[in-house]
């Protein structure tokens, strides 16, 4: 099978290194990828915010089965577009990706679908946005509706910033502050069937002990030992289906990644969010570990020949992934420095993320530069080796957090 990858992150360096797994795969291409992604696969540069010239693509190589990363191209219509032309692709259509386009449309569906999540007011006016924020009370959880670069979340405990933050946007969608820890599960979906995967745990805040801004995502591990045993059960059950079902039921079915990120509160498992793609830095936990065929999965979910109850299969192996970021991300990310030293050891591999090379010399190119990813026996073995990899890395003024997994990794070794 001849697959096209879209994207140039370390979600797609993961992805591309799971697809050439597959024997059924016979050539990977990435469109525009990066140097990391090049070492394994034959990559393009095009733009691709422009669907005709992903299409032209597609067409010229004869690619079989195209997998969107990012949501920009989602919610530009790209799966639209190349579905029309008859090119199978992995990733939703336009209207289904409103649910991560959309916060005021995902929080309807969720309604409709009696989805469990946070309670929540969609706003236009300041009048609104008052009423809403005193209806809730501090933490304020105030969320720009449209698509935001991760930049449209605040939570905050000053209401002054919570409005600010909130006129910045025609419309916002206000709601309930969830407390719990944060899960992410996916679920694969063909539209009517969806399989979920292991869940994983993401770490937004730029600094240890959960500190300063929010960002992409600086870390990520899998499994979680301390999770409800039931947990993929119960979501499988209360948020992916029924989720999937309600799209399917507008007329707009959900073709490709759904991801839940969740909080696990004392009043149960309730969805924070919906991505319509598979997550950035969590894929990088996720994929490692997965020992199903990704190609033919992917090329089934996006054909509509998925199987209802079918499982995947993981390895037992852990995974922690630390996300190595530019001097001054994400405020004001210091870009074009060399990096030196990448040279993973035993059980860990360096995902480019925000790299390019010129002059042959690799230089950071993005906020987030690289995702270290360690396996292991158990979460301690797998830090290490993630640790032990990426402190051997030379980017001047980089930083990364020192306590990815490891609340989780003590519990686990306390059991
Ligand atoms: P989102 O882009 O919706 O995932 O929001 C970014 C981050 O803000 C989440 O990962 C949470 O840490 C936080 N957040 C969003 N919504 C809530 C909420 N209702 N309660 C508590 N934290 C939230
Ligand atoms: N890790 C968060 C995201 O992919 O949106």
């Amino acid at each position: 099978m001849k697959v096209l990858l879209i994207g140039s992150g370390g979600r797609e360096h993961a992805l591309a290194a799971a697809l050439i797994q597959d024997p059924s795969l016979t050539e990977l291409h990435v469109a525009p990828g990066n140097p990391g992604i090049e070492a394994i696969a034959l990559c393009h540069v095009i733009d691709i915010d422009d669907n005709l010239a992903v299409l032209h693509l597609a067409k010229e190589l004869e690619i079989e089965l195209v997998v969107i990363g990012p949501e920009k191209p989602l919610v530009n219509g790209l799966a639209d577009l190349l579905r029309g032309a008859g090119i199978a692709c992995f990733g939703p259509s336009a209207a289904a990706a409103q649910l991560e386009g959309s916060k005021d449309f995902a929080k309807k569906v969720m309604s409709d679908a009696g989805v469990p999540t946070a309670k929540s007011f969609t706003c236009n006016t300041r009048d609104e946005i008052e009423a809403a924020l005193d209806t809730f009370g501090a933490p304020y959880v105030v969320k720009h509706d449209g698509l935001a670069a991760g930049k449209g979340v605040v939570v905050t405990d000053d209401r002054n910033f919570a409005i600010e933050h909130a006129l910045q946007s025609s419309q916002v969608v206000i709601e309930e502050f969830l407390d719990g820890p944060e899960v992410s599960l996916f679920g694969i979906s063909d539209g009517r069937h969806v399989i979920p995967m292991q869940p994983a745990q993401d770490f937004k805040r730029a600094y240890d002990g959960e500190l300063g801004p929010n960002t992409g995502g600086m870390g990520a591990y899998s499994p979680l030992p301390w999770a409800p045993s039931d947990l993929i059960e119960q979501t499988l059950a209360q948020v992916l289906n029924p989720t999937i079902q309600e799209m399917a039921a507008r007329g707009t079915p959900f073709v490709g990644l759904l991801y839940a990120g969740l909080a696990i509160t004392n009043k149960g498992t309730k969805v924070i969010e919906f991505n319509a793609r598979f997550g950035d830095p969590e894929s990088q936990v996720l994929l490692p570990r997965l020992k199903t065929p990704l190609a033919q999965l992917l090329f089934r979910a996006a054909t509509g020949a998925l199987i209802e109850g079918e499982e995947l299969e993981w390895s037992d192996e852990s995974a922690v992934t630390v996300v190595l970021a530019s001097a001054g991300y994400p405020t004001a990310p210091v870009l074009g420095e060399p990096i030196l030293g990448v040279d993973p050891i035993e059980g860990s591999f360096v995902y480019q993320a925000g790299t390019n090379r010129r002059d042959g010399i690799l230089r950071s190119a993005g906020g987030r530069v690289l995702a270290v990813t360690g396996m292991g026996s158990d979460l301690t073995e797998a830090r290490n080796r993630a640790y032990r990899t990426i402190s051997a890395i030379t980017l001047r003024g980089s930083h990364y957090r020192s306590d990815i997994a490891l609340n989780a990794a003590v519990a686990e070794q306390g059991n």
